[in-house]
């Protein structure tokens, strides 16, 4: 796997090879592609045999033109740097290489960071003159194709340096002819992907504001402009890691192409007495398409991040009572909704926001936990027993980093917040952010979360985060440059103990939604809530968008009410289901409101999702291409579904192909889509067409045939060999188009969808 060999190191996953060489005590970037085969380096190194016009030439190399393994200021490489420290002999930094150990471990204390890894790699290098030690770790996991990378750089003088940055990994291409793929959005609107072509100039994704941020994932993609989701070369960076993040983009123009990832150097400086370790970044390379790769991270959170009693374990299917109730309940309401879900089959309970202090809108009692005795006067360990009795696990809503000036916490300690001495405090959502760079915050926070989780029977905690840092000051830091990190620092602390005391209780991850949907957040808790957006329409992208560097086992979704509550809009209930199911799914609207009619379908989904729960939260996930009508999901295990989710309806389209991938080629597969029943409503005036009476549009006798009136959709069915489903796929039945209807046509409404049920003939 790591092949040290004369003048260099090779490092080989199942399908990828990575080379490092080393020239005159430098390490150069040699490969990193598809697997090769390889016994010199001397095919590899750059030769610059004639002059470069006004290059600096350093250490026999013009280090402008030179494929690094890591870069740093002032030695003629004028590209973007892995490494600034400023310190008394000025910005010129020369890290030569030193030695190197292999380890079947990780012998570092980084947190967070992933795990299990096959083999370490360390590469010793030293700047004599400033006497600063950086050692580099590569560490390998051989079977998902991931190599990792974070760097220890410690001050071996007794000088005061300062690091200005000091990113984690650092990739330098021969090409940069390829496309970025990022993941930007807001609130409600998170992770959409934007390809933008990468063209000579610098790039930077990254987020400043504390958060690993829905403004833009820190997940990156560099694909050449011919990568589809299923064929071609792409290369991806993500980083273990919650906070501000950054990755630049380099291209020169001769067409080289640097890429650094790390935590951002944004209103941050680190002082540099002893040691300092960056955070993982985590790259993966395939040649098998945006699936092939977004494959390999599935497999690599699910076995290298996520930990724990819960890895690999089904997740239950929940009821939030959030946009059930919001803030207006009381202890008869929920349990009023409980009986609903436990009805229908849901498993898990999840009081949100609303429980505490006096809180009954946004603008109190943020730390302050203990029950709002107007709402629950017996408490929430017997709400959670009732809850129990009738057959459902009770799960509860915090959010401990947060503070409100209306509370008693911040009138015990108000200088726990973060915030300037002498300036106005600035507020978002009516809170202030506890400053998690004090060690007293967060053993408050230890103990507080201690005692709730302690106080009844909690089997699931959902952790928010609904505002961004501004005003970073902290009393307890003496280098304010160092309050993003420190923060971070704080909040794992935090979390480690959390996890370590209650190990059994499932965490679910929400920042105002997903605006900290990230490696970091997912070594602590197995879900993330992944968008307060539950519309349909908006989903499709989000949950497509996220799909690209995070498994459906991390995807929480719920079906919400129509008209959607962030959008208005009105999505069939079936396709809203439909969508949920490629993850996570719960439910969170007024249960007991619905009619017996949406009840009884959605007793039938949760049925439905039961028996499907372990191809939908951990089968192998494909994206077919999207076009501007449809999306098509696929999840793949033993059997396999797909969603066809239609966006809107235009008629007379060529027909739909549905190919499916990842089955075995010479197994017969039975494919059947579901049933759903129409309501006659949709046709409008149109069933005056086949009606024996003629109906007055919404009139009584229109209304109760809308009620009663059973229309099956079409039901499809085929039995097809593997390799055909993939690579001729099946012409699926034609849309409804206002023509030659019959029982054939496939009435597909704007925002339709089905799912579509692929078992290997003879297989139950
Ligand atoms: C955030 C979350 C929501 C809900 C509210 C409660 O917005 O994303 O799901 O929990 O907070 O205040």
């Amino acid at each position: 796997m790591i092949k040290p060999i004369e003048n260099g190191f090779i490092l080989n996953t199942k399908k990828t090879t990575y080379i490092i060489g080393i020239k005159n005590d430098w390490l150069l970037h040699l490969y990193y592609g598809a697997k090769i085969q390889v016994d010199n380096l001397d095919f590899l190194y750059q030769k610059f045999d004639n002059g470069r016009g006004n290059a600096v030439i350093a250490n026999n190399m013009m280090p402008q033109y030179v494929n690094f393994e890591i870069s740093t200021v002032g030695l003629g490489d004028y590209r973007e740097p892995m490494f600034a420290f400023d310190t008394c002999l000025g910005y010129t930094c020369n890290l030569k290489y030193q030695d190197f150990e292999i380890l079947n471990k990780d012998d570092s204390l980084l947190i967070p960071q992933s795990y299990n890894e096959n083999q370490v790699l360390k590469l010793r290098l030293l700047d004599e003159a400033l006497k600063i030690e950086v050692i580099l770790y590569y560490k390998i996991f051989y079977e998902c194709d991931v190599i990792s990378k974070y760097v220890q750089i410690k001050n071996l003088s007794t000088n005061q340096y300062i690091i200005d940055r000091a990113m984690s990994s650092q990739l330098d291409f021969d090409s940069s002819e390829f496309e970025m793929l990022t993941f930007e959005g807001a609130w409600a609107n998170e992770r959409h992907l934007k390809v933008k072509p990468v063209e000579s100039g610098i790039y930077i994704n990254d987020s400043k504001c504390g958060a690993s941020s829905n403004n833009r994932n820190p997940l990156v993609i560099l694909k050449r402009h011919n990568t589809n989701q299923h064929n071609g070369e792409c290369y991806g960076s993500n980083i273990v890691y919650s906070g501000n993040h950054k990755t630049i983009i380099e291209a020169t123009t001769d067409k080289r192409m640097r890429v650094l990832a790390g935590v951002s150097d944004y209103a941050t400086r680190i002082t540099l007495d002893d040691v300092y370790l960056t955070k993982e970044v985590v790259l993966t390379y395939s040649n098998e398409g945006l699936n092939g790769l977004s494959q390999n991270y599935h497999q690599f959170v699910n076995e290298h991040i996520i930990r724990g009693n819960w890895k690999y374990k089904e997740r239950p299917i929940v009821i939030n009572n959030w946009e059930a109730t919001y803030f207006n309940f009381d202890e008869g309401k929920l349990l009023k909704l409980a009986r609903c879900a436990k009805q229908v089959g849901i498993e898990l309970f999840v009081l949100d926001d609303g429980w505490f202090g006096h809180r009954d809108n946004d603008t109190s009692s943020l730390g302050d936990y203990s029950v709002n005795r107007k709402k629950l006067p017996k408490g929430i360990k017997h709400l959670a027993e009732k809850i129990n009795d009738l057959g459902l696990d009770f799960g509860i809503w915090v959010e401990p980093e947060m503070i409100s000036v209306d509370s008693d916490l911040y009138k015990a300690h108000p200088d726990w917040s973060v915030a300037v001495p002498n300036r106005e405090l600035n507020f978002s959502r009516n809170q202030l952010v506890l400053d998690l760079t004090n060690p007293n915050v967060q053993d408050y926070l230890i103990e507080s979360l201690n005692d709730l989780l302690n106080s009844a029977n909690i089997k699931y905690v959902k952790w928010d985060y609904n505002r961004n840092i501004s005003d970073m000051y902290s009393k307890t830091l003496i280098n304010q440059g160092e309050f993003f990190v420190k923060y971070m620092d704080g909040l794992y602390r935090v979390f480690e103990n959390v996890n370590r005391k209650f190990p059994d209780v499932l965490f679910e991850g929400c920042a105002g939604g997903g605006n900290r949907f990230d490696l970091g957040i997912l070594c602590y808790f197995q879900q993330i809530w992944t968008s307060d957006d539950t519309d349909y329409l908006e989903r499709l992208s989000i949950q497509s968008g996220t799909s690209y560097g995070y498994p459906p086992s991390t995807i929480s979704n719920h079906v919400s009410d129509v008209p959607n509550h962030q959008t208005l809009r009105i999505s069939p209930l079936a396709s809203r289901f439909n969508l949920a199911c490629f993850g996570v799914l719960g439910y969170e609207l007024d249960l007991c409101a619905l009619s017996k009619r949406d009840l009884f379908e959605i007793q039938k989904q949760v049925l439905q999702y039961k028996q499907a729960r372990r191809v939908f939260q951990y089968g192998k996930f494909y994206r077919q291409e999207e076009d501007a009508q449809k999306v098509i999901f696929l999840s793949v295990l033993d059997n396999a579904i797909a969603g066809v989710f239609q966006k809107l309806v235009h008629p007379n389209q060529q027909e739909d192909t549905l190919k499916i991938n990842g089955l075995e080629d010479n197994v017969k597969y039975k494919v059947e889509s579901d049933t759903q029943v129409l309501n006659a409503k949709i046709f409008g005036g149109l069933i005056n067409m086949i009606s024996p009476i003629k109906l007055k549009i919404g009139g009584t006798v229109h209304k109760l045939v809308c009620k009663y009136y059973k229309l099956k959709q079409t039901q499809e069915s085929y039995i097809v060999y593997g390799d055909a489903l993939k690579n001729a796929g099946i012409k699926l039945h034609g849309q409804f188009l206002g023509t030659g209807f019959n029982n054939n046509v496939r009435v597909i409404v704007d925002f339709g969808s089905n799912l579509y049920y692929i078992r290997k003939v003879n297989s139950k």
